[in-house]
């Protein structure tokens, strides 16, 4: 079996097929993904919550990003694997991205980047994309940007949908193979997918785009506080995991743990 590749990516909107994303940041969550079926796997910055215990995904290094997804490759035989640019590593320019970027496909295997920023970005996106490298964009709610925008709805109010068509035009015009909308109204987001003929990947953006992506600690109930209202929990990892160790804890303090059949002679 082969990977799978940008142009399978794209070929799937051409035949009006919706498709999965889940973020991973681990080769063997990202296995199970992979055996599951799912084509699609973000190394997102998220991880800087989600996985190394960060506030925000601001602090996330470049040097993690390329750790990380160069565990979620080796974890996996048939996803694409997007590897996620963190804040730092592009916002110098294109020459910076492309050095950025380099790293993430030569020393971590991606086959895909991600960066955030529509217009902003355009620039680094072309010389991404002229360089060989395939670049999945993302709009709407930029996480790296929560200094400047906080944690809020994008793209409400007339001017503010009509910079979000820009935006995605943008990106298209680039060269980015897909884009992610991030907690836009699922009115706008259809839009921008009826108006792209890139792919777009929702996050909290309705039910019209042609793809979805969730965070997959969010997913599987791993997480723990209260959930934005466009997580669907599949699971509650969170509960497994903890009664787990609290009755290993308890096998062990009570004296039930081992019993002879985990011992050796
Ligand atoms: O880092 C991430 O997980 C992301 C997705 C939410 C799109 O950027
Ligand atoms: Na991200």
């Amino acid at each position: 079996t082969r990977r799978i590749t940008v142009r399978d990516i794209t070929a799937a909107k051409d035949r009006g097929e919706k498709w999965p994303m889940l973020t991973a940041y681990d080769a063997m969550t990202a296995s199970v993904f992979d055996e599951a079926g799912i084509p699609v796997m973000l190394v997102g910055d998220s991880a800087g919550n989600c996985h190394l215990g960060y506030e925000s995904t601001v602090p996330v290094t470049l040097d993690e990003m390329t750790m990380l997804s160069a565990a979620v490759v080796r974890g996996t035989n048939r996803a694409l694997i997007v590897g996620d640019l963190p804040f730092g590593s592009y916002q110098e320019g294109p020459v910076q991205a492309l050095r950025s970027a380099t790293r993430l496909v030569k020393e971590a295997g991606v086959g895909a980047v991600k960066l955030e920023g529509g217009e902003r970005s355009h620039r680094q996106i072309e010389l991404l994309v002229e360089s060989g490298i395939p670049v999945m964009a993302h709009i709407g709610l930029t996480p790296q940007s929560v200094n400047a925008m906080g944690y809020r709805v994008q793209g409400r109010g007339e001017e503010a949908a009509q910079q979000l068509l820009r935006d995605a035009k943008a990106v298209q015009d680039a060269g980015a193979f897909a884009v992610v909308l991030e907690l836009v109204p699922a009115e706008l987001a259809a839009e921008v997918t009826r108006v792209l003929h890139i792919p777009t990947v929702g996050i909290g953006a309705g039910a019209e785009t042609d793809a979805q992506v969730l965070v997959w600690t969010d997913m599987l109930g791993l997480t723990g506080g209260k959930m934005p209202r466009f997580v669907k929990q599949y699971a509650n990892l969170r509960s497994v995991m903890g009664d787990a160790a609290k009755a290993f804890a308890e096998d062990v303090v009570g004296g039930t743990f081992p019993q002879e059949e985990h011992s050796v002679h």
